[in-house]
């Protein structure tokens, strides 16, 4: 918000990708980034696992050697089964902007937001920070840094180029593949609660998986996907079972 021609309230934000897990993937220009903000905002999910909110903490303690304060923006609730997706989604966006709006209104300075992987992918952050912009309350430029994804860690991890020569690769949630499992295109898919590549057909697909990529816990599993799907559905279930919570994402690719 301007006062007169003085800036007054935060005037540049900063939305800064750290990678999908290990500390290491906070590129230069995301350190650059850290050490001018006045203020972090973190996003607490109340459900987000306290493993990943440790990662941020140690990125800035590590990282970050000017003053800084971190303000915690509570997520407000969301129906996560709706008969109208579309509809509740945007009305929960619209209250996470209201949320921003307030914090933003209220800090000084530079401001940054830590997200997890890459902000272009599977990421609210950028829809809310337009949002906020468009509600009109606050003015602030804002710019983003880029991060190491969870597919590109998996592809590295793997040893493995995503596309074949020439071919597309498509991305997509686990949500959108149990909809249409036929798969044709190499597919990396995120997001994904259910295992969802067991209702994938045929006995020509290879699956690369990887769990908490990036982190002490890795796990990958590739192979034929009947030949592997078992140990990927026990392997995650009994991670999931000792830590609390997953992440993982994998690849599709038939064969033909
Ligand atoms: C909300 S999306 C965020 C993606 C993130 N912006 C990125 O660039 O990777 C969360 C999904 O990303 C994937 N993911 C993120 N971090 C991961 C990790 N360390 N290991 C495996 N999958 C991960 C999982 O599919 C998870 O369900």
């Amino acid at each position: 918000m301007r006062t007169g021609d003085k800036f007054a309230g935060m005037h540049e934000l900063l939305v800064i990708g750290i990678g999908a897990g290990d500390p290491d993937h906070v590129t230069v220009q995301a350190i650059k980034a850290m050490n001018r903000a006045d203020v972090f905002f973190v996003i607490g999910k109340g459900a987000e696992k306290q493993e990943l909110v440790d990662l941020r903490t140690r990125i800035l303690a590590e990282h970050v050697t000017g003053d800084h304060r971190i303000v915690e923006i509570t997520d407000p609730p969301r129906d996560r089964t709706p008969s109208d997706y579309e509809g509740v989604v945007d009305d929960w966006h619209e209250r996470r902007a209201a949320v921003f709006e307030e914090q933003f209104a209220q800090a000084d300075g530079v401001g940054a937001i830590l997200v997890w992987g890459d902000p272009s992918l599977y990421d609210s952050t950028l829809r809310i920070v337009e949002r906020v912009l468009a509600r009109g309350v606050v003015r602030f430029d804002y710019s983003v840094i880029p991060g190491i994804t969870s597919v590109q860690t998996l592809a590295a991890q793997h040893r493995i180029v995503l596309n074949r020569i020439g071919e597309p690769v498509h991305v997509t949630t686990g949500r959108r593949l149990a909809a249409d499992p036929d798969v044709t295109d190499d597919t990396v898919v995120m997001l994904d609660a259910h295992t969802t590549f067991t209702q994938v057909p045929g006995d020509d697909v290879d699956i690369w998986w990887g769990a908490y990529l990036g982190t002490a816990d890795e796990t990958l599993v590739a192979g034929n996907l009947r030949a592997v799907e078992e140990d990927i559905v026990r392997t995650r279930a009994e991670l999931r079972e000792r830590h609390g919570w997953i992440m993982d994402t994998y690849l599709l690719r038939r064969t033909r």
